[in-house]
C-alpha cells in the first residue's frame, strides 16, 4: 500500500491538460464496445504505434486487454456529448453515437477529429490499468480543433478563446438548458432570456457558467457551444444545456411555445427562434457574427 493520499493524487495527474478520446473494439461475440479515454498517448513514428489504458473497473476490460485490435477517435470540439455518452452511459452506447466499421474490423466514431485504426502491438500490465499498446495500420484525419479536458472539466480552446477576445473585460455567459420537450428560461421586465451570467473570469467560461447555475439551484450539463456574438456591448456566448437534476430556478415552456414568446432582446429573439426550429432535427449550428449578421456551422447532431 502507498503512503500517498489517492484522492490527491487524482487532483494532481488531473492537472495534465489532454485531449480526449474514444476507444473502441469489439467483444468476442462483435459487440462493440468502448469507452472514453484521455490516458491517450502517441509512442512511435517507425514503427506507428500509440498507447491508451484501460482500467481494471472497466466493464469492458477483458475485451480490451485481450483484443487483436481496437481504434481511438480522437474526439473534436462540440462532442461533450460523445464524451459523456462512453464515460456514464450504461445502455448501448452506440445507438446513440453515429459510428461506422472501418476494413480493418473496428468501429470508428463519426465527427471526430482524428481516427487510428490498430492492431494490438503489446498490453503491459500498469497497476490498475493496463497500457494497451496499437499499432496503428490506418488513419484519417480531419482539419479543426480538440476537445480538451483539464481538472475534471472538458474545454474548447477555439470557442473559450472567441468568447474572451473582445475589447471588453466581460462577457455574457448564458445556456440554453432543456428537459426534454421543454427550454428553461428567466423571466425579465423585457421578456424571456435564456439563463445568463456576466463574467469577469477570462478563463474556463463552461466551468463559470456551469457553476453559476449549479448555485441558482440549476445544475446542468453544458453542451456545445450554440451561438458567439457581441452584441455591441458585451461578447455573448450561449452554450447548449441538459439539466442535470430538477430545479425551480427558471420557468419551463415546450419548445414548440417558443415561437409566441417575448425575448429581452432581439438577438435572442433570433436565437432562440433558430433553437426552435433545429430542435425538431436535433441537427444544431453554431452561430458565430454580431447580433445582426453572422454564420451558422453545422454542429454534431445531439442525442
Ligand atoms: C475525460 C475522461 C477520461 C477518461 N479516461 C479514462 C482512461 O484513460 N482509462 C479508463 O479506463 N477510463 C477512463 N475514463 C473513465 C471511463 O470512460 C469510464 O469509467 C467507462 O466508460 C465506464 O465504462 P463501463 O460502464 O463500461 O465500465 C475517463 C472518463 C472521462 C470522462
Amino acid at each position: 500500500m502507498s503512503a500517498l493520499d489517492p484522492r490527491a493524487l487524482r487532483r494532481a495527474f488531473g492537472s495534465f491538460m489532454t485531449g480526449v478520446t474514444v476507444v473502441t473494439c469489439k467483444a468476442a461475440d462483435g459487440t462493440p464496445l468502448g469507452f472514453t479515454a484521455n490516458s491517450f498517448s502517441s509512442v512511435s513514428l517507425d514503427p506507428p504505434l500509440l498507447l491508451v489504458c484501460p482500467g481494471r473497473f472497466l466493464s469492458s476490460y477483458d475485451s480490451f486487454a485481450s483484443c487483436s485490435h481496437f481504434a481511438v477517435n480522437v474526439l473534436a470540439e462540440g462532442q461533450e456529448d460523445v464524451a459523456n455518452t462512453f464515460a456514464t452511459f450504461k445502455g448501448d452506447r452506440f445507438a446513440r453515437t453515429p459510428h461506422r466499421a472501418d476494413p480493418h474490423g473496428n468501429v470508428l466514431i463519426d465527427g471526430a477529429l482524428a481516427q487510428f485504426s490498430c492492431t494490438t502491438h503489446q498490453v503491459v500490465d500498469a497497476g490498475d490499468h493496463a497500457i494497451l499498446l496499437g499499432e496503428v495500420r490506418a488513419f484519417h484525419h480531419d482539419a479543426g480543433r480538440g476537445l480538451g479536458y483539464a481538472g475534471g472539466q472538458f474545454f474548447s480552446l477555439g470557442l473559450e478563446r472567441a468568447a474572451l477576445d473582445p475589447a471588453g473585460n466581460t462577457a455574457l455567459l448564458g445556456a440554453i438548458i432543456t428537459e426534454g420537450d421543454e427550454v428553461l428560461l428567466e423571466k425579465t421586465d423585457a421578456g424571456y432570456r435564456p439563463p445568463q451570467v456576466i463574467s469577469t473570469e477570462r478563463q474556463h467560461v463552461r466551468r463559470t457558467l456551469a457553476g453559476n447555475l449549479g448555485s441558482r439551484g440549476q445544475p446542468v450539463r453544458l453542451g456545445p457551444a450554440y451561438a458567439v456574438f457581441d452584441d455591441g456591448n458585451v461578447q455573448c456566448s450561449y452554450f447548449l444545456a441538459n439539466a442535470s437534476a430538477a430545479g425551480s430556478a427558471f420557468t419551463r415552456h415546450p419548445i414548440r411555445d417558443i415561437p409566441g414568446l417575448t425575448f429581452a432582446t432581439a438577438a435572442i429573439t433570433q436565437m432562440m427562434h433558430r433553437f426552435a426550429e433545429e430542435a425538431e432535427t436535433r441537427s444544431f449550428g453554431l452561430y458565430v457574427g454580431d447580433a445582426r449578421r453572422g454564420d451558422v456551422h453545422h454542429l454534431p447532431e445531439r442525442t
